[in-house]
C-alpha cells in the first residue's frame, strides 16, 4: 500500500528453515532451499518473511540455542548465502524478519564457556548464577518451560545456573549493561546485513525478579498439564524493567529505515498491551495469539475481537498469529473446513497477520513415531512434543514430497501426495488458492489491509463484521457452525461476492435481503452501492 508502513500493510509468513526446502540433500532444510523458493512466496502474496533461527548453534533445541549471534549454522549454510537470501528476497520485494533469540545462549557460546570458568570470571555475571540452598536444594522454586528443573548445579564452582528452558539454555542476565550492549551490536550487525526486522524470543522473560523470589503455586493448575504451570510465573517473567529493555532495541531499530520490533509475549491481554511500550516506545507488534488460545466459537471469538480491539493502546497497531511452530495446526485444531474459515478470519481482520508455512495448504498435526521425534520437550514431557506442527512443508507429489532429495528429517504427512503446492495451485477449490486470492485481496481492498473495524453481528454460530476504508465496505461472514444458514444482509447495498472459502460463489449478487451460507462457509461481500443510495433503492 503506497505511503503507508509495510509492517502494517503487508503479512508476514513464518519459515522454520529446517522445513521448507532442502537444497544439499541431507534431508533438513537450508537457507538456499528457502531461497530457491522465493518465487512460491512471492506468488502467494505474503510481504515478508519471518525465519526461524539460523544462527550457528549446537541445536539442542533447533537453533532457539545460539553459540554464535553473528554467524550462520552451517546446517543452513554461510554468511554469503544468507546475504544472497535477502537480496533475493528484496528483488522478490519480500522483506526479511530474522528470529532474535536473546533470552538465553547455548552452554557453547563463549560468553557462557567464560562465565562458567570460575566465580570471578568478568562475564561471570553475564547469565544468572546463585548458590544452592544449604539443603543443597536449588536456589528457588521456578521450575522449567520444558519440565523439570530450571537450575541446574554447575560442580566446577558450586553454583547453579538459572534456565528458563533447557540445561542447554542458560539465561542471559539482562540486568547487567554488557550483555545488553552486546546484543544490541548483534541487532546492529543484521541490520547493516539489510535484515528488516526482528521477532524477539520471549521477550517477556528477558528481566527477572531481583531477589530471584519463588513463584506461587498455581490455584488453577490441573494435574496432568504441563510442569510449568504448577506454578504462577510472577516473577520469573514479566517484570517492569522489561519496558526499558524493549524499548533500547526499539531505539535501535529506529535508527534505521523502516525496520520491525515484533515481540513473542504470551501474556493476557492487558499485561499483552503494555509491550507496546509507553508512548509506543515498544514493540511494534507485541504477538497476539489469542486466536491460538481461544475457543473456536462464533460467540468467543467476536468476544476476543471485540476485547482486543478496546485494550489496543492509541496508535497500538493490532496483529493476529493462528499458528506458529510451537502450537499445533490449525487444520488440526479446528479441522479441515474451519481452517478455511479461520483463514478467511486471519487475512480480514484488522491487523498485521502472521502465517505459519504449511497452513496455506492444509498440513495438520503429522503423526510422529516415538523413535523419530526430535523435540526436547518430548523427551522431557511425552506427548507435548511440536514435532507433528514441524514436518516438512510439501511441494509435490514425489516421494520426499520435493523437499528433500534425502528421507526428511521428520516423517511427511501421509497424505502428501493429495497435499501440495503443485496438486493445490492449480485447483480453484484449494485451501492453497483461497489463501492467494485473500492475499490479493488484501492488495487490491485498502479496506482490508488498513481500514476501520466493525462488528456487524454474530447469531447462530455466524460472525459478521465490516472492513470500511474511504468509499469502501467489505462485509465478511463466518460460519463458524457446520449447518446451513441464512444472514440478513442489508437490502439494496448492491452486495457482490468478493471470495467464497469453497471458491464457488464469487461474483455472486445475493438477491435483497437474506443470504444462505453453507456451513463451513466463510464469504467476502463488496458494497457495490453507498448507504445512502441503497437508501433510497430501497425507498424507491
Ligand atoms: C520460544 C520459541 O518459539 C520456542 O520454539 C523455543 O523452544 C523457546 N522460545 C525457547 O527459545
Amino acid at each position: 500500500m503506497p505511503g503507508e508502513l509495510w509492517w502494517k500493510a503487508g503479512t508476514v509468513y513464518q519459515v522454520y528453515p529446517r522445513s521448507f526446502q532442502d537444497s544439499n540433500g541431507d534431508g533438513v532444510g537450508d537457507l538456499k532451499g528457502i531461497t530457491a523458493r522465493l518465487d512460491y512466496l512471492a506468488w502467494l502474496g505474503v510481504d515478508a518473511v519471518w525465519l526461524s533461527p539460523v544462527c550457528r548453534s549446537p541445536m539442542a533445541d533447533h537453533g532457539y540455542d545460539v553459540s554464535d549471534y553473528c554467524d550462520i549454522d552451517p546446517l543452513f549454510g554461510t554468511l554469503s548465502d544468507f546475504d544472497r537470501f535477502v537480496a533475493e528476497a528484496h528483488r522478490h520485494r519480500l522483506k526479511v524478519i530474522m528470529d532474535f533469540v536473546p533470552n538465553h545462549s547455548s552452554v557453547e557460546h563463549p560468553w557462557f564457556q567464560e562465565s562458567r570458568s570460575s566465580r570471578d570470571n568478568p562475564k561471570r555475571d553475564w547469565y544468572i548464577w546463585r548458590s544452592p540452598k544449604p539443603d543443597g536444594s536449588p536456589p528457588n522454586n521456578w521450575v522449567s518451560n520444558f519440565g523439570g528443573p530450571a537450575w541446574t548445579l554447575d560442580p566446577a564452582t558450586g553454583q547453579s545456573y538459572y534456565h528458563a528452558f533447557l540445561k542447554e539454555q542458560p539465561d542471559l542476565n539482562w540486568r547487567n549493561p554488557e550483555v545488553r550492549r552486546a546484543m544490541l551490536d548483534v541487532l546492529r550487525f543484521w541490520l547493516d546485513r539489510g535484515v528488516d526486522g526482528f521477532r524477539v524470543d520471549v521477550i517477556w522473560h528477558l528481566i527477572k525478579d531481583e531477589a530471584l523470589r519463588d513463584n506461587p503455586p498455581n490455584p488453577d493448575y490441573v494435574p496432568g498439564d504441563a510442569e510449568i504451570n504448577s506454578l504462577t510465573p510472577l516473577y520469573s517473567a514479566d517484570q517492569p524493567e522489561v519496558m526499558e529493555v524493549i524499548a533500547e532495541m526499539r531505539a535501535l531499530l529506529d535508527g534505521y529505515d523502516e525496520r520491525v520490533l515484533i515481540g513473542e509475549i504470551y501474556l493476557p491481554l492487558e499485561r499483552l498491551m503494555a509491550y507496546y511500550g509507553v508512548d509506543l516506545s515498544g514493540a511494534h507488534l507485541p504477538f497476539n495469539f489469542q486466536l491460538i488460545l481461544t475457543r473456536w466459537h462464533a460467540e468467543t471469538i467476536a468476544a476476543l475481537v471485540a476485547e482486543y480491539e478496546a485494550a489496543l493502546p492509541p496508535g497500538g497497531w493490532p496483529n493476529w498469529v493462528l499458528g506458529n511452530h510451537d502450537q499445533p495446526r490449525i487444520a488440526a485444531r479446528v479441522g479441515a473446513a474451519q481452517a478455511r474459515v479461520a483463514a478467511v478470519l486471519l487475512l480480514t481482520l484488522r491487523g498485521t497477520p502472521t502465517l505459519y508455512y504449511g497452513d496455506e495448504i492444509g498440513l495438520a498435526q503429522v503423526p510422529i513415531p516415538p523413535e523419530r521425534a526430535r523435540d526436547p520437550w518430548e523427551q522431557n514431557e511425552p506427548g507435548r512434543g511440536r514435532d507433528p506442527a514441524r514436518t516438512p512443508m510439501q511441494w509435490d507429489s514425489s516421494p520426499n514430497a520435493g523437499f528433500s532429495s534425502a528421507e526428511p528429517w521428520l516423517p511427511l504427512d501421509p497424505h502428501a501426495a493429495n497435499c501440495n503446492v503443485e496438486t493445490l495451485r492449480d485447483d480453484p477449490g484449494s485451501i492453497l488458492t483461497l489463501y492467494r486470492r485473500l492475499l490479493g485481496l488484501r492488495r487490491e481492498h485498502a479496506a482490508l489491509s488498513l481500514g476501520a473495524y466493525r462488528a456487524v453481528s454474530v447469531e447462530n454460530d455466524v460472525f459478521v463484521y465490516e472492513r470500511e476504508h474511504a468509499d469502501e465496505v467489505l462485509r465478511i461472514l463466518l460460519n463458524f457452525g457446520h449447518a446451513a444458514c441464512s444472514v440478513p444482509l442489508p437490502a439494496g447495498s448492491g452486495w457482490r461476492v468478493l471470495l467464497s472459502s469453497s471458491g464457488s460463489r464469487i461474483g455472486e449478487r445475493p438477491a435483497d435481503g437474506h443470504l444462505a451460507l453453507a456451513g463451513d462457509e466463510a464469504l467476502v461481500l463488496l458494497r457495490e452501492r453507498p448507504a445512502s443510495d441503497s437508501a433510497q433503492l430501497h425507498l424507491g
